[in-house]
């Protein structure tokens, strides 16, 4: 079933922590809410989840109003970052707990627990104490807990953030086609960029409250709207244009080429370039779209080397240039030309 927020607005006080919040779920998709800390992720959540109520707008579940409809009744799973296990009961009692709740026959329940430890891969551990299990499995463990009573909806707040970085990206893998084979509408709020684009079909930017902007996570590496967007998905230079004609942009001085300049919402001010689109020349060559550079620093990282370049149109923010593989690697303090295509400029808000 589709989810459909219209229009959330909440209010803490004289906060607005929500501000006029639309969006859409498609059935069986991964999205993540993705943003700073404090923009309204856990917030949007809780809201969703029935824990919060807005003070405007409105959420259909499959075009049934949700409003009314009590945080029980949802039938929504629910994982928060801290385990939030039951501390007294084994492994096995917390995954029935919530099927105990809603008085399932205990035949029901022992044969539904025993298929939810298996789909985490945890039988073995029925009978632990979730003291006894490690971090991953508590969380493995709390996923089973909410998938036991087949959820229409899976919330997932920053389940994997206290995890060390082995044991997260096994989880991601783990998470992502358990949610695939189920077809679960999956909602997972996520600080980490990278966490966000590994899983999600769609990832939904957030900043001070509202939305920045919706995308598959390629259309926002590819074409973020915004410098926030560029930033906070990857890594993006940025290059502030002269003063100049805004349709014919320029950078210190060097006229810049850009690919569908026309189709920009904004006016160009601002443009941005992804660090491996940029290539390097020889800085007497000049040539189309070429800014003169000196090499101001070089940071070797096995796959690739990222240099640092100060041009002389933007001496106080050095551009990033990431060179893949075995490249010609230059020196610090030498003279080159940074090469940008036309198709790899975007222009920014
Ligand atoms: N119960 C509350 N009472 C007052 N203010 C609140 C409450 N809950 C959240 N806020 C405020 O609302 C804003 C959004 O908080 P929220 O927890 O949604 O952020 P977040 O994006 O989840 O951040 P983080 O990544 O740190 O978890 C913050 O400024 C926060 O201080
Ligand atoms: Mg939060």
């Amino acid at each position: 079933m589709d989810l459909s927020i219209r229009n959330l607005v909440k209010r803490f006080d004289r906060l607005t922590a929500l501000d006029n919040v639309t969006l859409d779920v498609a059935h069986g998709s991964f999205v993540c809410f993705l943003g700073p800390s404090g923009c309204g992720k856990t917030t949007l959540l809780r809201v969703i989840a029935g824990l919060e109520d807005a003070n405007e707008g409105t959420i259909q579940l499959g075009g049934e109003d949700l409003t009314a409809v009590p945080t029980r009744a949802r039938n929504f799973g629910v994982v928060f970052q801290s385990y939030s296990l039951f501390p007294n009961m084994s492994a096995a009692r917390n995954v029935g707990y919530g099927l105990e709740c809603r008085r399932w026959d205990k035949a029901k329940i022992g044969a539904r627990v025993d298929e939810m430890l298996d789909l985490v891969h945890l039988a073995d551990h029925r009978t632990k104490l979730p003291a006894q299990m490690s971090g991953g499995q508590q969380q493995r463990i709390a996923l089973a807990r909410a998938l036991a009573p087949d959820p229409s909806l899976l919330l997932l707040d920053e389940p994997l953030s206290a995890l060390d970085a082995k044991v997260r990206e096994d989880l991601r893998v783990e998470i992502r086609s358990l949610q695939q084979r189920l077809n679960l509408t999956t909602i997972m709020v996520t600080h980490d960029q990278e966490e966000a684009l590994a899983m999600a079909d769609v990832i939904v930017v957030m900043n001070k409250g509202a939305i920045e902007q919706i995308g598959s996570p390629r259309a926002l590496y590819a074409d973020p709207k915004t410098a926030f967007v560029a930033d906070f998905i990857g890594r993006m230079n940025i290059l502030r244009l002269d003063e100049s004609d805004r349709g014919n942009p320029s950078f210190g001085g060097v006229a810049l080429k850009v690919a569908n300049i026309e189709n920009a919402a904004n006016d160009a001010r601002a443009l941005g370039v992804r660090p491996e689109m940029i290539s390097l020349s020889d800085a007497e060559a000049g040539g189309e779209n070429t800014l003169p550079a000196t090499v101001s620093g070089i940071t070797y990282l096995g796959n690739i080397t990222r240099i640092e370049a100060v041009s002389d149109a933007q001496p106080d923010t050095p551009i990033t240039v990431e060179l893949h593989g075995a490249s010609a690697v230059p020196k610090p303090g030498e003279r080159l030309g940074l090469v940008i295509p036309a198709e790899a400029l975007r222009v920014l808000a």
